[in-house]
């Protein structure tokens, strides 16, 4: 039985009364999507508005865009001038890759722990001549002196996930960063399933680049992704994979030069998908007035109780048992992931996620004690009754 101070308790609910509908299920499915919030909810309802009362508020929107960059400059330690806004991160990867005057035969360093879309971009890079170098887990984690083994003096950019997908296993990043910086390398750092769980100070982590989306733990939308690009390094580098807001000026008709915009604006492409961006200004702000550490902490108070009851009833976990190896993501297996996932959402009305051979349960702060260990006891009660 999980004893909770009153205040903890109180706090929780005080978060809780932000969200639409909340006590109407259990959303336990932030590592895909976040609960959804009332001011992000608002937020949709006032792109409308605004389309209404303006017509074509192109100065509005620029206004968004500037306002979404500051509040991720501000949740992971950047300037503003360092960050692009992108429609996914697989589309800020392409457009970072594309930046790197790649020679025959370079290479790029991945894990499998990583999402596929890094994967399939790095492979892709074969047709520029570069070689990708896939460093594999070994029970579920990728240590820094098997991924540094396989750095060679062709290795330009090197890819780390800060919390996996797959399995939930927690990188230490500034040992991956520093090994990549000591061999000469680029660092770039996927932090999709660690931004809003964990803090990420770049400048501390000494990180090149890092992309992530809205979506998830940053209760945004969907269509909503921004490249970080330190600004000495983002400076040097020319992507091709660009569009109009790439430019100093975008109105350029008839150009026949380029010249890039400042810092990271230059890895931008063409309109933002602009209802995404006023709703991802609400995600951000949230986590932000709440607080990076006590979001930290909380989680780690929830993702406990999940490893330690899904342990006491005897399901595999994939994902490390110790809290400093994992971020808000426990993955275990089930005979039929994806049968789970909706026969939970159908008759539980329980979200959770299915990925691989792994149901993946991933608690944000909005969430109790109580839904958590009644999630438990309907997965008992599935696997009991064989439904
Ligand atoms: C860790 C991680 N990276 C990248 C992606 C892909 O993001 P996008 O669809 O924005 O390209 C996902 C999507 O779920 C993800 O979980």
């Amino acid at each position: 039985m999980v004893i909770l101070s009153s205040h903890v308790k109180n706090e929780v609910l005080e978060w809780r009364r932000s969200f639409v509908n909340i006590n109407d299920s259990i959303n336990l499915a932030a590592c895909s999507q976040g609960a959804l919030l009332k001011s992000v909810k608002k937020a949709f309802s006032k792109y409308q508005a605004d389309q209404i009362e303006f017509g074509n508020p192109w100065d509005i929107w620029q206004q968004k865009v500037e306002e979404l960059r500051s509040l991720i400059g501000k949740l992971i330690n950047a300037s503003k001038n360092e960050i692009a806004i992108l429609p996914s991160v697989s589309a800020s990867f392409s457009s970072l890759l594309s930046s790197i005057d790649f020679c025959k035969n370079d290479q790029i360093i991945t894990t499998d722990l990583e999402y596929p879309t890094t994967n399939f971009i790095s492979l892709a890079q074969k047709y520029r001549g570069v070689e990708t170098v896939t460093v594999r887990n070994k029970n579920g984690i990728v240590s820094s002196s098997d991924y540094e083994s396989n750095i060679t003096d062709k290795t330009r950019l090197g890819t780390v996930i800060h919390v996996s997908s797959r399995n939930g296993t927690k990188f230490d990043l500034k040992e991956f960063t520093d090994i990549l910086h000591q061999h000469g390398s680029y660092a770039y750092v996927d932090a999709y399933q660690s931004l809003g769980v964990l803090p990420v100070n770049v400048k501390n982590l000494n990180i090149d680049f890092l992309s992530s989306g809205t979506l998830k733990w940053l209760l945004g939308a969907s269509g909503t992704a921004f490249l970080y690009a330190r600004e000495e390094v983002a400076e040097k580098l020319h992507p091709t994979d660009i569009g109009w807001f790439s430019q100093q000026d975008p109105f350029q008709f008839g150009t026949e030069k380029l010249q890039y915009a400042d810092g990271a604006l230059r890895f931008q492409s063409g309109t933002w998908s602009v209802p995404s961006i006023y709703a991802s200004i609400e995600g951000i702000k949230k986590i932000l007035e709440i607080g990076q550490n006590k979001i930290t902490r909380r989680i780690e108070t929830l993702t406990s109780i999940v490893f330690d009851e899904l342990t006491k009833n005897g399901f595999t976990v994939n994902t490390p048992e110790s809290p400093e190896n994992r971020g808000g993501i426990i993955a275990f297996e089930v005979s039929n992931p994806m049968k789970i996932e909706k026969l939970l959402r159908d008759k539980y009305k329980i979200f959770t996620s299915a990925r691989g051979i792994n149901l993946r349960i991933s608690p944000h702060f909005y969430n109790t004690e109580e839904e958590v260990l009644k999630t438990m006891d309907a997965l008992v009660e599935i696997r009991n009754k064989s439904l």
